[in-house]
């Protein structure tokens, strides 16, 4: 299984935050809001990832990221020219893929929940093996803003749609998706839709059209919180310092999840906490490296 984290995007409804550096650089509390999605894919157990940001920040993310090598990855990286959809993701990784299956992370997503880790390596392993689609769906209060899933009395997916004026459920798609190797063709023959974009909600109908796709449904002691607007950041924001402050642990700490999946042993999580050593998060790693995993 390889991964693809989305990072790009023109951040427009954050400006002017954005304005000279990517929305997935922004902090988010304590780290850079990129390092959550990428600690998502990593609990998946996937350590072969490809970044895709635009042209203007892939420096910017090389930098912060490098080969992925300290934290036991491989990382690779590939530019979008232009936002053109998240559908796109499967065309720039063509190559990168080749003949796997893959799981794209948006790189605006935050998952966190007990248990999520071992969902995430279910689902995983039984995409790789079995192959179709899984989707994750997630009630909310306002479901209008999201891909929508209706889902039938045997829990099988009924319709999706994006962003509909009414939703025919409160059950949002969030930015997680597991696909066998068909999405590549899938994604390579999608038509834009009405607003220009190469949908991953019509990558979702292709695999429901085939009676391939799936839905978990996130149970509601999890939390999935998106970072769109500025509140919505800032929320976050609020929650992952409330859970840290109140455990002292750590949300989406890479370099943390390297270490509990056994990508690092626990001299490896010492050297990298070494040149963050004047940092809270450098003496997190250090207190981390010294208990068991
Ligand atoms: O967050 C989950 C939602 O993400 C899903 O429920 C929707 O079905 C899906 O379409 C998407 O909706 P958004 O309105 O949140 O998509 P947005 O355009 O904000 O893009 C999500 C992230 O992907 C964002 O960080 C920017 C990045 N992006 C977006 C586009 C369109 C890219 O990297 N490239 C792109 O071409």
């Amino acid at each position: 299984m390889k991964g693809i984290l989305l990072a790009g995007g023109s951040g427009t409804r954050l400006a002017p935050m954005t304005q000279v550096v990517s929305k997935q650089l922004l902090p988010l509390y304590d780290k850079p809001l990129v390092y959550y999605p990428l600690s998502t894919l990593m609990l998946a157990g996937i350590r072969e990832i490809l970044v895709i940001a635009t042209p203007r920040d892939l420096p910017l993310f090389q930098a912060l990221l490098g080969d992925g090598s300290g934290w036991g990855l491989r990382l690779d990286y590939v530019a979008q020219a232009k936002p053109e959809g998240l559908a796109q993701a499967f065309v720039l990784g063509r190559d990168f893929v080749g003949r796997d299956a893959v799981t794209l992370a948006l790189g605006d997503n935050l998952f966190f929940g007990a248990g999520f880790g071992g969902q995430l390596r279910q689902v995983a392993a039984r995409v790789a093996t079995s192959g179709g689609a899984t989707i994750f769906g997630y009630r909310v209060r306002d479901p209008e803003r999201y891909g929508v899933a209706e889902v039938g009395p045997d829990g099988r997916v009924r319709s999706i749609e994006e962003k509909p004026a009414r939703p025919k459920s409160s059950l949002a798609v969030t930015g997680l998706y597991c696909y066998d190797n068909r999405v590549l063709d899938i994604a390579r023959d999608l038509k834009k839709s009405a607003r220009g974009e190469y949908e991953i909600t019509d990558v979702n109908a292709a695999y429901l059209a085939l009676g391939a796709l799936h839905l978990e449904t996130l149970q509601r002691g999890m939390a999935w919180l998106d970072t769109g607007t500025v509140a919505a950041l800032q929320d976050a924001a609020r929650f992952v310092e409330a859970i840290e402050s109140r455990q002292g642990m750590k949300i989406g700490c890479p370099e943390e999840v390297a270490y509990r999946m056994g990508f690092i042993d626990a001299a490896q999580l010492q050297r990298l906490a070494e040149p963050l050593a004047t940092s809270e998060y450098g003496a997190y790693l250090r207190r981390v490296a010294a208990e068991a995993p």
